[in-house]
């Protein structure tokens, strides 16, 4: 998802961490729906101001190298006992002190076709749509553009007689406009290399702004067979076709403007992936319900890449509807994402059909401007899991 960090640079940036705290005597919070699984404590300190041990250097460093020791147990765990109860309830706690003291940061990291079962879900509701309709689509945080051309790509597949109109935004100018040209660097970067990386950014270089935050290619999944559809290629470069650029408006803009539904108009699907959760939780909270309101009434919403505990509360006080088809697939369909859970506050928790809440907790897509009923699509004939 973005530059990895270790465990040990995890300790150094916690040491200025500002996130907030948890409850008052120093007792971590359980999870909603944790009820009947163990506690951890951690030494009680004065948390009168909100933020994690602010009035005490002391409290944090505590924090940070508990975290770091925990967190090289956790490293060391086999997959079969990270998955007893015991262990995940422990990784639970680990993810809600490290979410509460993350210095959270935005980045431009992405990749094509970077959850196929995603893909697949936009795929069956483009299928719902009558003969020659308009689908109209809105791909919020769309980064270097991945993610737009690998959904156009997916609802042009399948259905080539909808009359496809997408908006993509992006906060960043600078990534728009790459985005917007549509080439990408196929090779590792020689940018990269620190000496090289002033020049490439001065020169808006496709290698440098491809390789721009990634630990790993955007490429990486992607078979050759889908590069020969997707791209034209000439030596190291790859520009996206011209059937997969048609339809689509670029535009510099925040998610969570007011004034971005009178931008676009209201939509058939909206896409808020994989931003939200480098947003501190009550601006997360906002700008969701503000991207909520992007959605025309009974259509559908794609969100991951949010801390969940903000998603679920934002669901069902807006009564949105989980969509339970391809849910688990969805939720488990980003390896590197998931590789990042407990110990990075963009790590995604392991899906546990245990959980009461379990059914919205791990949607990512909802139907907006429904009764709270979760539901499978209509006419998919596929069931719940
Ligand atoms: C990690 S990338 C996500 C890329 C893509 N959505 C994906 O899932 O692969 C995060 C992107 O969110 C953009 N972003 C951050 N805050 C935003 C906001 N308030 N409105 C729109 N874009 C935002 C950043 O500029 C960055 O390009």
């Amino acid at each position: 998802m973005n530059k990895s960090s270790s465990v040990v640079e995890f300790e150094l940036s916690s040491l200025t961490a500002n996130g907030s705290a948890p409850a008052g005597h120093g007792v971590v919070p359980t999870l909603a729906g944790d009820e009947n699984l163990p506690t951890f404590s951690m030494p009680a300190t004065d948390t009168s101001d909100p933020k994690i041990g602010t009035g005490s250097k002391i409290m944090r460093r505590i924090l940070s190298i508990y975290i770091g020791q925990s967190g090289r147990v956790w490293k060391h765990l086999s997959p079969s006992v990270r998955n007893r109860s015991v262990t995940r309830a422990w990784g639970r706690h680990l993810d809600r002190l490290v979410r509460l003291s993350a210095d959270r940061q935005q980045y431009f990291a992405t990749f094509f076709l970077r959850n196929r079962a995603e893909l697949e879900l936009l795929h069956r509701l483009a299928d719902q749509k009558p003969q020659g309709a308009r689908f109209d689509m809105t791909v919020l945080a769309c980064s270097k553009g991945a993610e737009v051309y690998s959904m156009v790509w997916a609802i042009r597949t399948a259905r080539p007689d909808l009359q496809l109109n997408v908006h993509a935004i992006d906060i960043s100018q600078e990534i728009v406009d790459f985005a917007r040209r549509g080439v990408y660097s196929l090779s590792g970067s020689d940018a990269m290399a620190s000496e090289n990386e002033e020049a490439a950014k001065q020169k808006g270089d496709v290698s440098w702004n491809t390789s721009r935050d990634q630990n790993a290619s955007m490429f990486e999944r992607v078979s050759a067979q889908e590069i020969e559809v997707m791209f034209e290629t000439k030596g190291n470069q790859a520009t996206i076709k011209p059937w997969l650029r048609q339809g689509i408006t670029w535009m510099c803009g925040d998610a969570g403007d007011p004034g971005l539904l009178a931008a676009i108009g209201p939509q058939d699907v909206v896409v808020a992936n994989r931003f939200l959760c480098h947003m501190e939780p009550p601006d997360a909270q906002n700008c969701l319900r503000n991207i909520g309101r992007l959605v025309k009434p009974g259509e559908y919403l794609f969100v991951t890449g949010i801390d969940l505990d903000v998603r679920t509360k934002v669901a069902l006080e807006e009564s949105w509807s989980p969509i339970t088809d391809l849910a688990r697939e969805i939720h488990e369909g980003d390896t590197s994402i998931l590789a990042g859970w407990p110990l990075e506050y963009w790590g995604l928790e392991p899906f546990d059909d245990r959980r009461p809440d379990s059914q919205i907790r791990y949607a990512s897509v909802f139907r907006v401007g429904q009764a709270s009923d979760s539901r499978e699509l209509a006419g998919s004939g596929r069931s719940q899991r």
